[in-house]
C-alpha cells in the first residue's frame, strides 16, 4: 500500500521541475497523477521507479525522455530531431482556424512544420488540407509519423523544402512559427533548450525578411501570412511591413503577426 511521507514527496517536488514536468513523469511511470500523489502518498517501491527520471528530467526535456508531446486534442511523437510544440502555439493554430473560417481561405501552407502539431491541428480541426513542409528530412520524418498517428494522411500533405523554394502556385495562407532566437541570445538559453535543433531555434532578422518577401509573391489576392515570432523580429517586421497586425499570446506577449497581402 502506499503511505504518505512528506520527506518522500519533498524529494520529487523540490527538483527544480515544474508541476508540469513532474505530473508527466508520475502520469507516465506510475499512471498517476501528483494530486493523487500528494493525496494518497507514494510507496517506497513507486519512488525507486520514478527517482531515475525525476533525475534525467533536471538536464533534458521529458518529452524527449518519454518520445511524447501533448498539442490541443493530440499526442505525438518526438524526438531531438524536432521542436518540442510549446502551449502558446496552440494560440496560433486558434488564430489559422478563426481566420480560414471568416475568410473562406482554402490553400494552406505551414513551412517549418516540426512534428506537424500546427498542420495535423488545422488539418483535423478545420475542414481544409494543409500543406506543410520544413528544411529538416529528419522533422518530415516525424511529422509523416504524426500525420499517420493522427488519421490526417489524408488532409496533410508533407515535403522537404527550403522555405517557399519547392512551393508553386499562390497561397491563401501561409503559416510560420520561424525559429526566433537570435544568434547572439542563443549561448544564454536553459541548457535544456538547447537539446533542441539549433535550426529549429536560431535564425537572424534578415533571414526572416528575406522569407516574408518571398511570401508575399506567394500569396493570392486575400491571402494572409501568419507568423509566431519574438520581439526582435516583430519590431522589425513593423519597419519593413508596417501594416502588419500583431496578436499578444497566452502569456500577454506579443507573439503572433498576420499580415495581408493587399
Ligand atoms: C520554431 S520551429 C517550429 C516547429 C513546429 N512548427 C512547431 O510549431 O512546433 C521552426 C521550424 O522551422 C524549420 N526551418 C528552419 N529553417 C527552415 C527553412 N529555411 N525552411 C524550412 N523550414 C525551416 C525548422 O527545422 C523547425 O522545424
Amino acid at each position: 500500500m502506499p503511505y504518505f511521507n512528506s520527506g518522500i514527496l519533498d524529494s520529487i517536488t523540490n527538483a527544480d521541475l515544474s508541476y508540469y514536468e513532474i505530473n508527466f513523469i508520475l502520469l507516465e511511470v506510475l499512471g498517476r497523477s501528483l494530486e493523487d500523489v500528494r493525496i494518497k502518498g507514494i510507496s517506497p517501491q513507486e519512488l525507486e521507479k520514478v527517482k531515475p527520471y525525476i533525475e534525467a528530467a533536471r538536464r533534458y526535456p521529458v518529452e524527449y525522455i518519454f518520445r511524447k508531446a501533448f498539442f490541443r486534442n493530440l499526442v505525438l511523437y518526438v524526438d531531438e530531431r524536432v521542436l518540442i510544440p510549446r502551449n502558446e502555439t496552440e494560440h496560433l493554430v486558434d488564430i489559422a482556424l478563426r481566420l480560414i473560417g471568416e475568410r473562406g481561405l482554402e490553400r494552406i501552407l505551414e513551412v517549418g512544420t516540426g512534428s506537424g502539431a500546427i498542420a495535423i491541428s488545422i488539418a483535423t480541426e478545420g475542414d481544409r488540407p494543409v500543406f506543410a513542409s520544413d528544411l529538416s528530412s529528419g522533422a518530415i520524418q516525424v511529422a509523416s509519423m504524426n500525420v499517420r498517428s493522427s488519421g490526417a494522411a489524408d488532409r496533410v500533405f508533407l515535403f522537404v523544402g527550403d522555405r517557399l523554394e519547392a512551393v508553386g502556385g499562390k497561397w491563401d495562407l501561409i503559416i510560420w512559427n520561424h525559429p526566433y532566437v537570435l544568434p547572439e541570445e542563443y549561448h544564454s538559453l536553459p541548457p535544456k533548450v538547447k537539446v533542441e535543433p539549433e535550426m529549429a531555434l536560431v535564425s537572424t532578422l534578415d533571414t526572416l525578411i528575406e522569407f516574408l518577401k518571398e511570401a508575399m509573391e506567394h500569396l493570392s489576392d486575400r491571402g494572409f501570412v501568419l507568423l509566431e515570432s519574438s520581439r526582435p523580429f516583430i519590431r522589425r517586421i513593423m519597419e519593413d511591413f508596417p501594416r502588419a497586425r500583431i496578436e499578444r499570446d497566452i502569456y500577454g506577449m506579443e507573439r503572433f503577426v498576420l499580415i495581408e497581402r493587399r
